[in-house]
């Protein structure tokens, strides 16, 4: 191998193991609780599990977690037109199928594939955005658990093969449906939305971990995110993933600053960092005035942080 290969197949191996080190932190308790449960009862009595959720309440992380306590690989793909059956399932490679013929050897699996040959917990997200030909190469891996894999053969999934669909509401995914054929075989139907506040407080802490935030902070951040979610005229309101993002960026200004607290403008000029591209306002909402519109209306009563 030349020395640049060698560093890199190194440096490879390293991030392979940091991946498999690095545990999920979650806060598992009310709607992650009984989304868990329902899941351990699909799986045990073999029924499809659809989450439904708007973007950032947890339906990957969730699936991460549930893989990770059983043991198992988590692989997801996210749906959209591009996507093909051979993505999913896996292609020849055609220079080894000159060498070596249509062999197993020439061939190289997919996500799907893999996961039903080893036994992983397979999430499909926005399966409604993949064209309908290629929702329908799904029925058999996820009805039938077995594929035909062509010029190789059928396969059995292993026992442990575990195929989740996630969902945003179909409101937010626009024009795409979930073909009739797909959406009949999600036998169970779980929701998840945005959790309580002291909840989604929680999550943020634990997405935080190196940072000190005081209740105060975590209160602001939480009015901030929930502000947008009463709104009217935001289409797309601020996700979990906004609150931890407002949280961490306000704490690393205050610690370059070396400010012990995290102060208002700092929480205001984070909010406003986070969600001038966090949200979708309705249509002729310019978003910059309105974003800080609303940042100076929560933070304004605040007072000082
Ligand atoms: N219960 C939880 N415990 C800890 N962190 C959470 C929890 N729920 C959500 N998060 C955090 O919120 C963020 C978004 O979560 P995730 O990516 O799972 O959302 P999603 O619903 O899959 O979003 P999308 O629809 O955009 O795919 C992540 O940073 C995740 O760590
Ligand atoms: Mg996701």
């Amino acid at each position: 191998m030349k020395n640049e290969e060698l560093q890199f197949a190194i440096a490879f191996e390293e991030r392979l193991a940091a991946s498999t080190k690095e545990r999920v932190r979650i806060v598992i308790k009310e709607q992650y609780k009984d989304a868990y449960d329902i899941l351990a009862d699909c799986e045990a009595a073999r029924l499809i599990p659809g989450i439904i959720g708007p973007p950032g309440v947890g339906k990957t992380l969730l699936l991460r977690a549930y893989a990770e306590r059983s043991g198992r690989s988590f692989t997801w793909i996210t749906g959209d037109e591009g996507v093909r059956p051979s993505h999913l399932i896996g292609s020849f490679n055609p220079a080894l199928v000159l060498k070596n013929g249509f062999t197993l050897e020439s061939f190289d699996p997919g996500p799907l594939l893999k996961s039903m040959v080893f036994g992983g917990v397979f999430g499909l997200n926005e399966g409604n955005r993949l064209p309908e030909y290629v929702q329908n190469s799904l029925l058999e891996p996820f009805e039938e658990l077995s594929v035909n894999v062509q010029r190789l053969g059928r396969i059995k999934a292993h026992e442990d093969f575990f195929p989740v669909i996630t969902m945003n509401p179909e409101e937010m995914a626009g024009a795409h449906r979930l073909s009739e054929a797909l959406r009949d075989r999600i036998r169970v139907w779980v929701r998840l939305g945005y959790p309580r506040k002291e909840t989604e407080i929680e999550i943020v802490k634990v997405n935080a971990p190196e940072y000190k935030l005081s209740d105060t902070v975590l209160e602001t951040v939480y009015g901030l995110v929930s502000a947008t979610r009463n709104s009217t005229d935001i289409e797309i309101p601020a996700s979990i993933r906004a609150g931890i993002s407002i949280a961490r960026l306000s704490a690393q200004m205050s610690k370059r600053k070396k400010v012990k607290e995290i102060n208002y403008s700092m929480l205001s000029e984070a909010a406003t960092y986070v969600l001038t591209g966090a949200l979708r306002f309705r249509p002729g909402i310019d978003p910059e005035p309105a974003v800080n519109q609303l940042v100076r209306r929560v933070l304004g009563s605040k007072g000082t942080t």
